[in-house]
C-alpha cells in the first residue's frame, strides 16, 4: 500500500510517500526558519499560512519523484497533534479532503509516535522491545517500546524539553534561531570543562529529567563573564561547549538507567535534538557499556518530516484505523 504522509505540526512542512512494500520512496521537508528568524521563534499564524502554500507543490513535488499520481495512494497520513492547532489545521484538512477525493481512508497520527517510530524507516531495522528516548523542542520522554501502539512512559522532563533547553540558551547567548544546531556548531570548538554546569536530578533515583536549572546557570555563567554586557567569542564557545556536555550526560546518565531498569538494551533516539553529534556517539558508548546497542534514524529523519507520519499512518491504517471526515487536531496530547 502506498501511503502518503503529512507534518505541518510547526515549522517544517514535511511530504513523504511510503510503500508497505519497498520502503520510503520520495520525501521532502521545507522548512520556514527564514520566515520566523527574524521574530527569533515561531509565529503561529505565520506557520499557518506557510503551511497552505508550500503543502500542494511538495506532494506534487514527491509524487512525480517517486513516479506515481494520487490514484495510486492507498491512504493518506496527517499529523493530528500535538502541535500548533493552526499549522496542523492545515495539513489534517489537506490530507483529509484529498482522501476523501479520492475515495481512500486518512489517519491522523501522533506527532511523537511518528518520531518514535522514525528508526524503523532505516535498513538496520531494532527488534522490540526497545527503550526510546525522545528528545525534541516540545518533548524529552523515555519510552519503553513493546511494539506498535504498545508505549510505556518510564520518565519525562517535568520543565523544560531538551530542544527548548538548547533554544533557550542559545539565544540567551545571541545565537540564531533555531539555536539547537547553533549552539552545538560553537559547542565543537569550545572547552566543556571550564565551567562545571549541572547534571539535574543524575544523584536521586527516577527517571524523569529537568533542564530549566541549566537555563539558569546558564545565565549566571553569561552574566558573570560578559564585559559591559558582551561575551567574548571564546567564553561563547566554552559556555556553550559546557552547557551541550551537560545535556548530554544527563541523558545519558537516565538512559542508561531505563535500561538496567527494564533489562532491555537496544536504544532508539528519536526528535530534533537526536541529530546532535555528541548525544550521538555518548549514546553509542553508553549502550555498549551493557553489551546493547543503539539504533537512530539518519539526522534528516530525527527532525519534523513527513516520512516518519507516512510510516506510523501506513502501521495504524493497516491495523484498520481510519479517522473520521470530520477533522480534529489536539494542540495537547498525551501519547
Ligand atoms: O523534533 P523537532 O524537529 O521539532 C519538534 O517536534 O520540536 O526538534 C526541534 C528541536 C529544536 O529545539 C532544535 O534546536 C533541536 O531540536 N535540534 C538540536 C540539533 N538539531 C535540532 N539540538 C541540539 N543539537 C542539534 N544538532
Ligand atoms: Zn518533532
Amino acid at each position: 500500500m502506498l501511503v502518503l504522509g503529512l507534518e505541518t505540526s510547526c515549522d517544517e512542512t514535511g511530504v513523504a510517500l511510503y510503500d508497505t512494500e519497498r520502503g520510503l520512496l520520495a520525501h521532502r521537508v521545507y522548512s520556514q526558519i527564514a520566515v520566523h528568524a527574524e521574530y527569533g521563534g515561531v509565529v503561529p499564524e505565520l506557520a499557518s499560512r506557510d503551511h497552505v502554500r508550500k503543502g500542494l507543490p511538495l506532494i506534487r513535488e514527491v509524487m512525480e519523484e517517486a513516479g506515481h499520481t494520487l490514484q495510486d495512494l492507498g491512504g493518506i497520513a496527517y499529523t493530528s497533534g500535538p502541535g500548533l492547532v493552526g499549522a496542523l489545521l492545515v495539513g489534517a484538512c489537506l490530507g483529509r479532503s484529498l482522501a476523501w477525493s479520492l475515495g481512500i481512508p486518512a489517519v491522523g497520527v501522533h506527532h511523537m509516535e511518528g518520531h518514535l517510530l522514525a528508526p524503523m524507516l532505516e535498513d538496520d531495522v531494532p527488534e522490540f522491545p526497545f527503550i526510546a528516548l525522545l528528545v525534541s523542542g516540545g518533548h524529552t520522554q523515555l519510552v519503553k517500546v513493546e511494539g506498535i501502539g504498545e508505549y510505556e512512559l518510564l520518565g519525562e522532563s517535568l520543565d523544560d524539553a531538551a530542544g527548548e533547553a538548547f533554544d533557550k540558551a542559545a539565544k540567551m547567548m545571541g545565537l540564531p534561531y533555531p539555536g539547537g544546531p547553533a549552539l552545538s556548531k560553537l559547542a565543537d570548538e569550545g572547552d566543556a570543562g571550564r565551567f562545571s554546569f549541572p547534571r539535574p536530578m543524575t544523584d536521586r533515583p527516577g527517571l524523569d529529567f529537568s533542564f530549566s536549572g541549566l537555563k539558569t546557570f546558564t545565565r549566571t555563567t553569561i552574566l558573570n563573564c560578559a564585559v559591559d554586557g558582551v561575551l567574548a567569542e571564546q567564553d561563547k564557545k566554552d559556555i556553550a561547549a559546557g552547557f551541550q556536555t551537560a545535556v548530554v550526560d544527563t541523558l545519558a546518565i537516565k538512559c542508561k538507567r531505563a535500561m538496567k531498569q527494564t533489562g532491555v538494551n537496544r536504544l532508539i533516539i528519536a526528535g530534533g535534538v537526536g541529530a546532535n553529534r555528541m548525544l550521538r556517539e555518548q549514546l553509542k558508548v553508553t549502550a555498549e557499556q551493557l553489551k546493547g546497542r543503539v539504533y537512530y534514524p539518519r539526522p534528516a529523519l530525527c527532525t519534523d518530516n513527513g516520512a516518519m507520519i507516512a510510516y506510523a499512518g501506513a502501521q495504524r491504517l493497516n491495523a484498520g484505523e481510519v479517522s473520521d471526515i470530520a477533522v480534529s487536531c489536539v494542540p495537547r496530547w498525551p501519547m
